[in-house]
């Protein structure tokens, strides 16, 4: 049985609903509670943890680079900044050559956004309908339905048009006037919903048309999660800039914008700025994850693991799956939220979504055939 440990009165913000589960200590793809009790992590901290909990070699990357050199800004040249960027550009293999490292998610965004307007000179972005792109004042601006939900703000920086994930003619709305469009390759969020590729084609040829810049929101979808590299990569259709964050520290802050060189040799010093971002302890964790992926074969672990589950899962209240690599979506008979507290009440933890009838499955690479056959066992045991 799964507890929560209630702290009252509680100094936080309460602005997070709270699962019932306290977890005091991680192991592998495994959370322990408060009271001993071992569940199963399909939810990956929010697609965070792609190596799992308490892989080795991320805990001597950390102290090795803290007992070294635990912090200097971008102004001061660093070997391990170097050599994380460019790690990062060889895996991605896409061409784009340079990179900003920042924060967050919804910082790289909001420095793709403005750098595209910058660049462009123009009023517009476009996004995809479902798309999420963070919380800050940009990268909220151009998140479906936040506007209606908890934007805030009193005005949008930019106007913002919406057009469908799933029809390529909707690109014809990118015109001269549109600086950019955001896309999520395979859309976490809304429930791992993969945006076909002739619409990611269509974008593509459009932009290039009419001079928008084509911006790859890959902060869920990318650095593995999909079973290659990036969603662009998946799909064979390249951005001029790629935003990458939780898998890439996977479990570190750390996130990345990644752009062409025509992008990046229009920008000149102070373009762009950070405190934290490119810091020597995120940069060593970027060489050490990207490392651990590549020589322990996760990406032929992701798809192996994904068509187990897609082979295995199916029936009884699950009737499909969507998604790709282990960013999946698991389509239930029933509403979601209660599938996922009967997991729970039975050892696995997975995640739910904007659509109501999606269990969101973001395990961490390191998942076994064992984890999957208990997932799949907890599913049958369920009442259609
Ligand atoms: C696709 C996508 N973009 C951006 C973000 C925002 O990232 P962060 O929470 O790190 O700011 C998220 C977070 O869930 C996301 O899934």
């Amino acid at each position: 049985m799964v507890t929560a440990v209630p702290h009252h009165p509680s100094h936080l913000a309460q602005v997070f609903a709270q699962y019932p589960l306290e977890v005091v200590r991680a192991q592998g793809c495994w959370l322990e509670g408060r009271d001993g009790q071992r569940v199963l992590d399909f939810y990956g901290g929010h697609a965070v943890a792609a190596l799992g909990y308490g892989h080795p070699r991320w805990i001597e990357a950390l102290e090795r680079q803290a007992r070294s050199v635990l912090f200097q800004t971008n102004a001061i040249p660093m070997a391990v900044r170097e050599r994380a960027a460019e790690r990062l550009v060889a895996f991605a293999g896409l061409g784009l050559d340079q990179v900003f490292f920042v924060n967050s998610g919804a910082e790289a965004n909001e420095n793709a956004l403005r750098t595209a307007f910058r660049l462009t000179g123009r009023r517009q972005a476009i996004a995809l309908e479902h798309g999420w792109h963070g919380r800050t004042a940009a990268a909220g601006a151009i998140t479906f339905g936040a506007r209606d939900k908890w934007y805030g703000f009193p005005q949008t920086p930019f106007d913002v048009q919406w057009i469908s994930r799933t029809d390529p003619a909707a690109a014809l709305a990118i015109t001269r006037d549109t600086a950019c469009v955001m896309v999520e390759p395979v859309q976490g969020l809304a429930g791992a919903f993969e945006v076909p590729v002739d619409v990611l084609r269509a974008l593509r040829a459009r932009c290039d048309e009419v001079g928008a810049l084509l911006i790859f929101d890959e902060v869920q979808c990318g650095v593995g999660r999909t079973g290659y590299p990036f969603g662009a990569n998946r799909v064979g259709v390249t951005p001029d800039l790629l935003t990458t964050a939780k898998a890439l520290g996977a479990g570190f802050p750390v996130s990345a914008l990644l752009m062409s060189p025509q992008v990046a040799g229009a920008l000149k010093i102070e373009d762009m700025g950070t405190t934290f971002g490119g810091g020597p302890l995120a940069c060593a964790i970027v060489e050490t994850v990207i490392d651990i992926i590549e020589s322990e074969g996760l990406l032929e672990n992701v798809n192996a693991m994904s068509s187990l589950i897609q082979n295995t899962c199916v029936g009884g209240v699950v009737s499909g799956v969507q998604g790709a690599g282990l960013l999946l979506g698991l389509k239930t008979t029933r509403p979601a939220k209660a599938i996922q507290k009967e997991l729970l009440a039975r050892g696995v933890f997975a995640g739910t979504a904007a659509d109501p009838h999606i269990l969101r499955l973001l395990p961490p690479f390191t998942l076994t055939a064992e984890h999957v056959g208990l997932l799949a066992q907890a599913l049958q045991e369920l009442a259609p």
